[in-house]
């Protein structure tokens, strides 16, 4: 299930949407862009089956939204863009496709740098580089950065809350892919007690072999009893019900729109429950791409470690207005743009 964290927006919050259609390949795409105030938009292309048109254009619409407000909470001068090929990923003329979409891309002149998502690989980007002046994740998988950055908010978040390491702390993590697999170890490695699961049941226990994890099933992890809920599957895990009886005092993972629904924030918050919200916490896999295309890795670490102190920073900030970390992050993230977009108002 594909969840979002923002409703669908309207098309006039957008700088622009691109629908594109080319007979010869049979291309249906969309490339959304919400905003370039910070900067060119970055964001992946996915490549998915969707049921018509116009629900490719809602999702491209709804993830280029959700791309502005990643990139103004990690601080970096990009706006936020997306874009989808409606089509299935194992489609015959896939490279035709791409290409395709990668020379609609192109037109836009470098207002939106398309990277990978769902459905696409790095291969597809670098395929696209022969049509697209400017591509990013062509030379490398972001998990690792994103997986560093979900550590950093766990980290900071807990030391925030309860003045301690992540040494002993229980730590449930669900889907053990790209993402997940690597927290695991950066865990492992500060001491935390590991609980994990995976629908894949041989990968969760090659896991727990390096990492003395429990392995429960996909469904027990999120009633298990630990500190801290690291969901790094599907969206959406947190449903109205589970807030109710969620063990975990904490809830930060890698997984997109984490929240069934984002006013279930204003519940956790009602129970205690420390939420990093999803686009604060797994901006690394972004700040690594950004790197990539100004081709400078100078302090990309530290830059990623640094999602530990917007973490501080965004519960900081929730505490003194009295509101959830969602609520919270998107009025931070707005802020940052309409400062932006003031300034730029009166250079001009
Ligand atoms: P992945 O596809 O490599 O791994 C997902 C894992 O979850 C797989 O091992 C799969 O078997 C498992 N899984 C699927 N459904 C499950 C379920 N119901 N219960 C338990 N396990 C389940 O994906 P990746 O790259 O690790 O991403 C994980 C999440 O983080 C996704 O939601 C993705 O959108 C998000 N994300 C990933 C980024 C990246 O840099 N890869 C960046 C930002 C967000």
């Amino acid at each position: 299930m594909d969840h979002t964290d923002v409703t669908t927006p309207d098309d006039a919050e957008f700088e622009k949407i691109v629908h594109c259609t080319d007979p010869d390949t049979g291309l249906d795409s969309v490339i959304a862009i919400h905003s370039t105030t910070l900067g060119p938009s970055l964001g992946g292309i996915r490549m998915k089956r969707y049921p018509s048109h116009d629900a490719a254009a809602a999702d491209a619409k709804r993830l280029a939204q959700a791309m502005s407000y990643k990139a103004a909470m990690a601080g970096l001068d990009l706006g936020g863009g997306k874009s989808v090929i409606n089509a299935d990923p194992t489609a015959q003329n896939r490279a035709e496709l791409l290409l395709a979409h990668g020379r609609a891309i192109e037109a836009l002149g470098g207002q939106y740098i398309p990277a990978v998502d769902m459905g696409t690989t790095i291969a597809d980007l670098d395929l696209i580089a022969g049509v697209v002046t400017t591509v990013s994740s062509r030379l490398r998988d972001p998990s690792e950065f994103t997986a560093a950055g979900v550590v950093a908010a766990i980290r900071a978040a807990v030391q925030e809350t309860e003045g301690v390491s992540l040494d002993g702390v229980r730590i449930g993590i669900q889907g053990l892919g790209n993402v997940g697999a690597r927290i695991a170890l950066l865990l492992f490695a500060e001491g935390a007690r590991l609980v994990v699961a995976d629908i894949d049941t041989e990968r969760a226990h090659r896991v727990a072999a390096s990492t003395g994890a429990q392995v429960v099933s996909p469904a027990e992890v999120l009633t298990a009893e630990v500190d801290v809920l690291c969901p790094c599957a599907a969206g959406g895990v947190v449903t109205t019900a589970r807030t109710d009886s969620l063990p975990a005092r904490y809830v930060i993972g890698a997984a997109n729109n984490v929240l069934a629904d984002p006013a279930l924030a204003a519940r956790l918050r009602e129970r205690d429950i420390v939420h990093v919200p999803d686009f604060v916490a797994n901006a690394g896999g972004l700040i690594a791409c950004a790197a990539e295309v100004i081709q400078d890795d100078t302090g990309l670490h530290a830059r990623v470690e640094n999602i530990g102190e917007t973490t501080l920073s965004l519960l900081r900030a929730a505490d003194v207005r009295g509101q959830d970390t969602v609520t919270t992050a998107l009025q931070l993230a707005k802020e940052r743009i309409a400062d932006r977009r003031a300034v730029a108002g009166s250079v001009r």
